[in-house]
């Protein structure tokens, strides 16, 4: 197993999404979802399971299921990128090449991790408030990182997705998941082509964090 430092891991864990077809070994795939299941989960509940898809007639119906939300969604990302300037304009581009490409071959990666979750299980404690909710996401999503992490360790490259959610009914057919197990997130994973994982690009310490009140600088 490659071991790597964990800061070192998460300022390196990026979307890939060009990926090899070259199978994952088993012992590597166990390793990955292991780590997934050693996340927090409200009360310990773990109300999560994956389904990896490894099947080629499956994986190659959810590249197609795939294709026509992910069209929808980058014509109105190509819309927003022509308002910005000529830098980001060019990294949002090379974002969507990628993004296209694994649209194009989401098919063929070795194994499509499909997590799913039981909403009877989640503990939503903010669902009085009247405003949409993300604290039963809370419940899972910390899985996927932590197997996203994994990847990166092992040398795997992945991409968490969420665009196929709006295709679960015919996913629970093909998968045959009981109500009410629902999906909330498709990682494919592989062997990336080319140069895999690499630094993120992100907003700095002092546009996220605050100090006592909001928008107060946290540290000079
Ligand atoms: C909730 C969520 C949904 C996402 N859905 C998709 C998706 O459907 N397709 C895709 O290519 N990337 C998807 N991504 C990946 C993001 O585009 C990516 O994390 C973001 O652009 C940052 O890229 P980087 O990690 O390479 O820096 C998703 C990420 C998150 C957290």
């Amino acid at each position: 197993m490659a071991d790597i430092a964990l800061y070192e891991a998460m300022r390196t864990t990026r979307a890939v999404r060009r990926l090899r077809p070259d199978p994952i070994p088993d012992a590597v795939l166990r390793r990955v979802i292991e780590a997934a299941t050693w996340a927090p989960s409200g009360g310990n509940r773990q109300p999560w399971r994956i389904v990896a898809v490894r099947d080629a007639e499956k994986k190659r119906r959810l590249g197609e299921l795939y294709r026509g939300p992910w069209e929808r969604y980058a014509r109105a990302q190509r819309r927003q990128l022509e308002q910005l300037a000529p830098e980001s304009r060019s990294r949002g581009e090379r974002m969507m090449q990628a993004a296209d490409y694994l649209a194009a071959h989401l098919g063929t990666a070795p194994v499509i991790l499909v997590f799913c979750f039981n909403p009877e299980l989640l503990m939503i404690t903010d669902i009085s408030l009247g405003r949409p909710s993300v604290v039963g996401g809370a419940s899972v999503y910390p899985a996927v990182q932590n197997l996203l992490l994994a990847c990166r360790a092992e040398g795997l490259g992945c991409v968490l997705t969420t665009l196929l959610c709006i295709s679960e009914p015919e996913i629970r057919t093909m998968l045959e998941l009981p109500e009410p197990w629902a999906t909330c997130a498709f990682v494919p994973i592989g062997y990336p082509i080319g140069s895999g994982h690499g630094p993120v690009s992100r907003k700095p310490v002092a546009d996220m964090a605050y100090l006592d009140r909001w928008d107060a600088p946290l540290f000079e």
